[in-house]
Formats: structure tokens, C-alpha cells, sequence
């Protein structure tokens, strides 16, 4: 089968795709026939050696993904082969199959399509912690997301709407800004022109700014917190741009308001039944058709190298998902 390898830390360019064994389930494991697997802007990272998190040498990049069961190791009960699945990997999902935990898949419903699917899990499950377990965000508050055409973005404006808030997107061009407004955000501001905070003001003026979700830091950062009212909480998701802001924390105080770090990835491991509730609430909100998930980016699997590099440039618009 072929799978997407990462020889030594470089460009994404550098990607190989290359044939190896197929796996063999294990006792507990099953192998699936990946048709897509979702890209989040660390796979970008880890493959030039720059996440916090360096795997060894050669590794099989790939988290997430959607797909089929093909073939079922002992021990595992209540799954069938040909069954629609999504799931985490802990690597090796941009690959033609994946080898995972059984108890680690999750049946996938009719309501969502493959693509959707691989790209759902991790950004999904950010976006109802951050939103909802981290920011405390109520129905009829006003939520600033920066970012917003991103895929961690986009699912917090979707997540958002689903949670009955009303919805501001920051996105730096007109594709973007109309790919959050179909993500289902309320008004969109461009946040790369530098006047962009006034935009902003007229849009909270009558209902002021609870909350900002920043998957995104650098020079937006403080006007986007300067905005909020008092009570409001800064949430901190990420640095897609590359920059951590440093903010003096007399803001905080001048504000009063709340900075409040979201690291999904770092709570579900410290404890693991974080995501089982999460994502049943999140199929659950697909199913009535209160959670309607964002438009993907779908690439060929073929495509790796330029798809990531494209991503890390900021030039894909919703998430990225790649497709065998
Ligand atoms: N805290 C958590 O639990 C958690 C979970 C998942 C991911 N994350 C983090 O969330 C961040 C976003 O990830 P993602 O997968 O959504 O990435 P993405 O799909 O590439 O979106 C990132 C967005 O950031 C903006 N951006 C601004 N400056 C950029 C630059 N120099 N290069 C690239 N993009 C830039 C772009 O929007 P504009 O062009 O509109 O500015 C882009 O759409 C990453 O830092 C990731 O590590 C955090």
C-alpha cells in the first residue's frame, strides 16, 4: 500500500509517498481503508521538525481520519468489516490504510460524508472545549474568531452557531471572509487592514464582544482583546501566524475580562475520557441539524507536499483534507 513518509524534517515538498507492507491488525485493533484524512496546520510543523513535538525518524505523518473497516484483529467485538468509520491515529493516517484501537473509532453517522468526517474529530472537539468547557460561552453572546476561514476556525464558527451565539469572522480576503459567512458566522471584518478594530467596533456597538477564540495570535491579538467587555474572555487556541503576542497583563486587569488557554490535545491526554462526551454531543447536534459543519478543502493524497506547504502559507481556505 502507499503511505505519505517523512524521511527527515524539511519542506513538505520533501514528503515521500512510498509503498510499504499493509498493516496486520494486532489483538484490539482494527486496519481501515482510509478514502480521507484531515490535515491540521501541525502536520505542517512536525513534518520541518518545528512542533513542540519531535517524532522520531522516519515517521508516517496523519492523525485523523475517515473510512472504511477492512480488516479486524482478535479481541474486538461490535465492529464489521466495510463499516464506516472516523477516528484518531496516532500516526500514519495519510496513508492508503491505518492501523488503530478499536475502541478508539467511532461509527460514522449517515449525516456525514467522508471528507467532513476526516476532517471533524480534532477540530470539532477544540472548538465545543474551547467554546463551551473552557470559555463558558452562552446563547446570545458575541463571539469574535480569528482565523475564521481556517479549519480550527471554521469549526469554531460553526460550533458557535450551533450554540446560538452570535457569530463576528476575521478572515484576511474575500474568499475567506465568504467562506465564514457559509460557515454559518453572522458578519465578517477583514483583519488584515489596519484600521480593521473600527470595523469591529461597529459590529459590537450595540451588543458589546463576550468572548474572542484565537487560533491565530500574532499582531491581531491585542486589538482583538482590547475590544471585549467587561467579563469577556480572550481564548487562546493558537499561533498560525507565527506569533505569540506579548501582552502586558494590565490589560487584563483595565479590561476585565479573562485569558483562558484551550489546549484540547493537551487535556484529552491527561484525560482520556475527555472526548467520548464531546464528540457524542457534537454527532448528536449533526444528527437534529443543529451543528452544521463547515465546507472542506479536499486535495489528492498524491498532493501531500503542495496541499501542507499551501496550508502553512495560509493559502487554503476551510480545512484541508486529503483524499485516496
Ligand atoms: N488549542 C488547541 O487545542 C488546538 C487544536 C488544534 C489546532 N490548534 C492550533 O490552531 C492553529 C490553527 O490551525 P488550523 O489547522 O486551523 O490552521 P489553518 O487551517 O491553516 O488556519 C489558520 C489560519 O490562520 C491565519 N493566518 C494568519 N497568519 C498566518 C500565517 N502566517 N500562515 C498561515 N496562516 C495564517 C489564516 O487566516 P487569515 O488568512 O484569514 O489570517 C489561516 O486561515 C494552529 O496554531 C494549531 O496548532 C490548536
Amino acid at each position: 500500500m502507499l503511505a505519505v513518509r517523512c524521511q527527515s524534517f524539511g519542506p513538505p515538498e520533501a514528503l515521500e509517498r512510498v509503498e510499504i507492507d499493509p498493516p496486520v491488525p494486532g489483538p484490539g485493533e482494527v486496519v481501515v481503508d482510509v478514502t480521507a484524512a484531515g490535515v491540521g496546520f501541525v502536520d505542517g510543523l512536525m513534518v520541518q521538525g518545528l512542533y513542540q513535538v519531535k517524532p522520531p525518524l522516519p515517521y508516517f505523518p496523519g492523525s485523523e481520519f475517515a473510512g472504511r473497516i477492512a480488516h479486524i484483529g482478535a479481541d474486538v467485538s461490535g465492529w464489521e468489516t466495510g463499516q464506516r468509520v472516523m477516528g484518531l491515529a496516532p500516526s500514519g493516517a495519510f496513508a492508503d490504510q491505518v492501523r488503530v484501537a478499536a475502541a478508539s473509532l467511532i461509527p460514522l453517522p449517515p449525516d456525514l460524508d467522508d471528507h467532513t468526517a476526516a476532517g471533524f474529530f480534532i477540530n470539532y472537539a477544540t472548538a465545543l472545549f474551547g467554546l463551551r468547557d473552557c470559555g463558558h460561552l452562552e446563547a446570545g453572546e458575541t463571539v469574535l474568531i480569528l482565523g475564521a476561514a481556517g479549519g480550527v476556525g471554521s469549526a469554531a464558527v460553526a460550533v458557535a452557531k450551533a450554540m446560538d451565539a452570535r457569530v463576528i469572522a476575521a478572515a484576511s480576503t474575500e474568499t475567506k471572509r465568504e467562506a465564514a459567512l457559509a460557515a454559518g458566522a453572522d458578519v465578517a471584518v477583514d483583519y488584515s487592514q489596519q484600521d480593521w478594530r473600527e470595523a469591529l467596533k461597529a459590529e459590537i456597538r450595540e451588543t458589546g464582544l463576550q468572548m474572542v477564540y484565537d487560533p491565530v495570535g500574532g499582531d491581531a491579538a491585542e486589538p482583538a482583546l482590547r475590544s471585549l467587555s467587561p467579563g469577556g474572555r480572550y481564548l487562546v487556541v493558537g499561533f498560525a501566524s507565527g506569533t505569540i503576542p506579548r501582552i502586558g497583563l494590565n490589560l487584563a486587569l483595565l479590561k476585565r475580562c479573562s485569558i483562558v488557554g484551550v489546549d484540547w490535545g493537551g487535556a484529552s491526554r491527561a484525560d482520556p475520557s475527555l472526548n467520548g462526551p464531546l464528540m457524542t454531543t457534537l454527532l448528536q447536534w449533526v444528527a437534529s441539524g443543529r451543528l452544521s459543519p463547515a465546507p472542506v478543502s479536499t486535495r489528492p493524497m498524491a498532493e501531500v507536499g503542495a496541499a501542507l506547504s499551501d496550508q502553512l502559507s495560509g493559502r487554503t481556505v476551510g480545512k484541508l483534507v486529503l483524499c485516496n
